[in-house]
């Protein structure tokens, strides 16, 4: 069974993934973490987020690949494991501009349909539903509103004792937003076949068991 979770940045896919995929025996593929390892490349060659020609060209020889190690997924840049260096924000940034490009998403998207394939996979991500798997068995739009996913992120640097603006970051979260959901390639949408779910008043097992219940109604819905 391939689930797919799409929605915008800070709504908590990742950490929802996880726990699905851990219940259901599915492998969790941040498709996020792969746009980042392609953004990482561009900035080690010293490419500028608005040189189109060289990142079309540089993305060619990026090859990105997702390895498990005790359930955890690692990202390998060219045979380089560089999971730890892609949550900053210079990469995330970055990501945000290179995943506009079409050849970029063209190569990612290939290697993540290719993931699909083979395995069950719970994937999250901002075009899963629409443009990756659009045959998922179970797809789910999650979001949050702008002040409740700016809460969480600012509560999440505050905790890890890093400085934090709140009225900054929610300014961040817009702009990624419009970004996301207005680039002319594969924008942020609800699929037409997703179900939304709303987490801004919710726990994470609640949306946890959510999503949980909607799958299993699938699944019965099939057989
Ligand atoms: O989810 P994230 O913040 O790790 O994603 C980093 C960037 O990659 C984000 O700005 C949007 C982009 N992205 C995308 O375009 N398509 C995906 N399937 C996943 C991420």
């Amino acid at each position: 069974m391939n689930i797919a979770i799409d929605g915008p940045a800070g709504a908590g896919k990742s950490t929802i993934a996880k726990r699905i995929a851990r219940k259901m025996g599915s492998i969790y593929v941040d498709t996020g973490a792969m746009y980042r390892a392609m953004a990482l490349f561009m900035i080690k060659n010293g490419i500028l987020p608005e040189d189109a020609e060289s990142i079309e060209k540089a993305c060619e020889n990026a090859d990105i690949s997702i390895a498990y190690q005790d359930g955890a997924q690692h990202v390998i840049l060219n045979g380089e494991d560089v999971t730890e260096c892609l949550r900053t924000e210079e990469v995330g940034n970055m990501a945000s501009a290179t995943s506009v490009n079409k050849k970029v998403r063209a190569k990612l998207v290939r290697a993540q349909q290719d993931l699909a394939r083979k395995t069950s996979v719970v994937m999250d991500g901002r075009d899963i539903g629409t443009v990756v798997l659009p045959d998922a068995d179970v797809k789910i739009y999650l979001t949050a509103s702008v002040e409740t996913r700016a809460e969480r992120r600012y509560k999440e640097l505050i905790e890890k004792g890093q400085e934090a603006d709140l009225q900054a970051i929610a300014n961040d979260i817009r702009d990624r937003d419009y970004r996301d959901m207005n680039r002319e390639h594969s924008p942020l949408r609800q699929a037409e076949d997703a179900v939304l779910v709303d987490s801004s008043d919710m726990t994470i097992e609640e949306v946890v068991n959510r999503i949980l219940e909607i799958s299993d109604q699938r699944s019965f819905r099939k057989a």
